[in-house]
């Protein structure tokens, strides 16, 4: 069971994407985009520890990922969110490493379908993650870490105008090996100063103000279609 008695769903939305935490019965569609994915992915994301079943291909390793973010949730230590588009599943954008304390702060990772990217559905997704973050759990300030060879997150990191913070060396292992890590930052208080701008731009369906639908993207100049998730409101929907 996803969501035990007494919690109420998350569902939160930004004007294209939808997002909520992942569920059994999305064992299909996260088995599919995972295998079709998997070169994609994998130079960004920690191996699998050895002999651990691959919830991609078990149902069960999947149902065990599922019941473990919901405990992860309910314990307020890291918000696990599936993304989708259209209805269909896209990728995560995961809100993790949830300090409380003095602290008051947390992680954010992403990946997306490659079928899916180049449209800033990501960059949409960390805004959502953001105000969630900020104006739902009350944290201080998130961060997102990236590689420095990996041009495409550095992209989304510049889409959003996060502030660079530095390197910092050998900090996760991916793939197996301990890599470097850029460290964006991104306080509460930033986020006030710069709230409408990112409203305006990621949270607002284009059909409620046309003119600030974020500009057209590779893959929408390519022959693939999107079109936007009709989500009514840009605020968040459950709690
Ligand atoms: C990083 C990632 C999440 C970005 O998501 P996205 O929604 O595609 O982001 P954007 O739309 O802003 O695109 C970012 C850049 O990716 C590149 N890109 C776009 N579509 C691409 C495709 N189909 N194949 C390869 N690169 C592509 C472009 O350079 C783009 O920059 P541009 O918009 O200036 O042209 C996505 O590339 C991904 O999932 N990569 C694999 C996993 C990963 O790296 N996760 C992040 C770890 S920190």
């Amino acid at each position: 069971m996803s969501h035990p008695a007494g919690a109420p769903p998350l569902r939160l939305r930004g004007a294209r994407v939808t997002m909520r935490p992942l569920e059994p019965s999305d064992f299909e569609a996260w088995s599919e985009v995972r295998l079709r994915n998997a070169a994609w992915l994998e130079p960004w994301e920690p191996q699998r520890l050895e002999g651990a079943p691959d919830p991609a291909r078990d149902r069960q390793a999947f149902e065990r990922r599922c019941a473990a973010r919901d405990r992860e949730r309910q314990m307020g230590t890291a918000y696990a969110l599936g993304l989708f588009v259209d209805g269909a599943l896209a990728g995560e954008v995961n809100l993790s490493n949830v300090a409380r304390g003095a602290m008051q702060s947390g992680t954010i990772g992403y990946w997306i379908d490659r079928e899916r990217a180049g449209r800033d559905y990501v960059a949409e997704g960390v805004v959502v993650v953001v105000r969630f973050a900020f104006e739902d759990l009350g944290l201080h300030r998130v961060e997102v870490c990236v590689i420095p060879r990996n041009h495409n997150s550095r992209r989304v990191m510049e889409k959003l105008g996060l502030r660079q913070e530095g390197l910092a060396e050998r900090f996760l292992e991916i793939n197996g090996t301990w890599e470097d890590h850029l460290r964006f930052g991104f306080t509460a208080e930033e986020w006030h100063t710069r709230r409408e701008e990112l409203a305006a731009r990621w949270l607002v369906p284009a059909s409620a103000s046309p003119s600030r639908r974020p500009p057209a993207s590779r893959a929408d100049r390519s022959a693939v279609s999107s079109s936007p998730s009709g989500s009514a409101s840009p605020r968040r929907a459950g709690s």
